[in-house]
């Protein structure tokens, strides 16, 4: 159930760089419901269309690679210039795969590494110039991993322990302008990243009893965050990063049922 009025981004922009599938296309769904003007960019054309058509409202879907600092300041371009200036960017283009540091080849970190933290660079430079300055509001999607070490995610682990320090880095240098903040989705269901990082396992089936609120986050929950971070509620919350992970960067709370008829 969501605190926010119904017309709390009415006169608002977002841009929404991977915002055509998962988590991002439901903050996207979220700002739209909101009143905001929403531009959704992913690479692929039938899955940005796709994704307007599901936001409605006018919705723009873009396409570039974040990889691509012309093409994705082109994709910001076309969004302020059709929507105006931009009041709201999230950048939440990511790439994923299981794989042991041995078994990954160079070229196999550095492609995460570019789409993560290269394109959250690239987003977050390109779009400057193109903000409502002062009040806006930019957020980062990045992970526990960038703070607790996971096998097998050396490039994820890596790039989004970069995206932090981007994150406190644009905060100093953008404020009072614009604030930046990030947000830390814990396991997410029914997304790409979890039918990746857990595959077989399922939101009642994948280590629930280890995390403090026992169970899967849904993609309205982190939507609610990044409302709750651009919102007016926020105007002195910048350099953070939000977990929104049912508490599972504080580590295996399962511990706590060992005492279970004990106290
Ligand atoms: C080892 C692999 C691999 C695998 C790809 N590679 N998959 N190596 N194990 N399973 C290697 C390739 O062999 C190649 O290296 C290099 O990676 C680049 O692969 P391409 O297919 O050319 O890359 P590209 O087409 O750019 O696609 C990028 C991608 C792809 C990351 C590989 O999976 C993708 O587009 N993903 C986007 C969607 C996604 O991943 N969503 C989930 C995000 S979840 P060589 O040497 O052969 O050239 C998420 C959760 C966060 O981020 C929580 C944890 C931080
Ligand atoms: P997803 O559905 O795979 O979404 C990824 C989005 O990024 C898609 O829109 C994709 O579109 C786009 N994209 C990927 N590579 C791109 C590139 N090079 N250039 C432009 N767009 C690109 O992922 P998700 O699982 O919802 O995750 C969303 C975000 O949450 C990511 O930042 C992820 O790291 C973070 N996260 C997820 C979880 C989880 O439980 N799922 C947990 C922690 C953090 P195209 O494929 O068309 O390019």
């Amino acid at each position: 159930m969501s605190a926010f009025k119904d017309n709390l981004l009415v006169g608002k922009t977002a841009f929404v760089a991977g915002g055509t599938s998962g988590i991002n296309l439901g903050i996207a769904k979220r700002f739209a419901e909101l009143g905001a003007k929403v531009a959704v960019l992913g690479r692929n054309p039938e899955k940005a269309a796709n994704a307007a058509a599901e936001i409605g409202q006018g919705a723009l879907g873009l396409t570039a690679d974040v990889r691509d600092y012309a093409a994705i300041r082109g994709a910001m371009e076309h969004a302020a210039g059709e929507m105006g200036a931009l009041d709201i960017v999230i950048s939440g283009a990511a790439g994923n795969f299981l794989a042991p540091a041995l078994g990954m080849s160079a070229n196999a970190f550095r492609t995460v590494v570019d789409i993560d933290l290269n394109g959250t660079f690239n987003v977050f430079r390109g779009c400057y110039d193109l903000l409502a300055r002062p009040g806006a509001s930019l957020i980062a999607i990045t992970a526990g991993q960038a703070v607790n070490a996971s096998p097998l995610q050396i490039h994820a682990c890596a790039a989004k322990a970069g995206i932090n320090q981007v994150i406190r880095v644009l905060a100093m240098e953008w404020g009072p302008e614009v604030r930046v903040n990030g947000i830390s989705p814990g396991p997410i269901a029914g997304t790409e990243g979890m039918s990746r990082l857990a595959p077989g396992a399922s939101a009642d089936g994948g280590h629930q009893e280890r995390i403090p609120l026992k169970r899967w986050g849904r993609i309205d929950e982190v939507a609610e965050a990044a409302v709750f971070l651009c919102s007016s509620s926020a105007s002195y919350v910048t350099g953070t990063i939000l977990d929104c992970d049912g508490g599972s960067q504080l580590g295996d709370a399962s511990r706590r049922d060992l005492t279970r008829g004990m106290a």
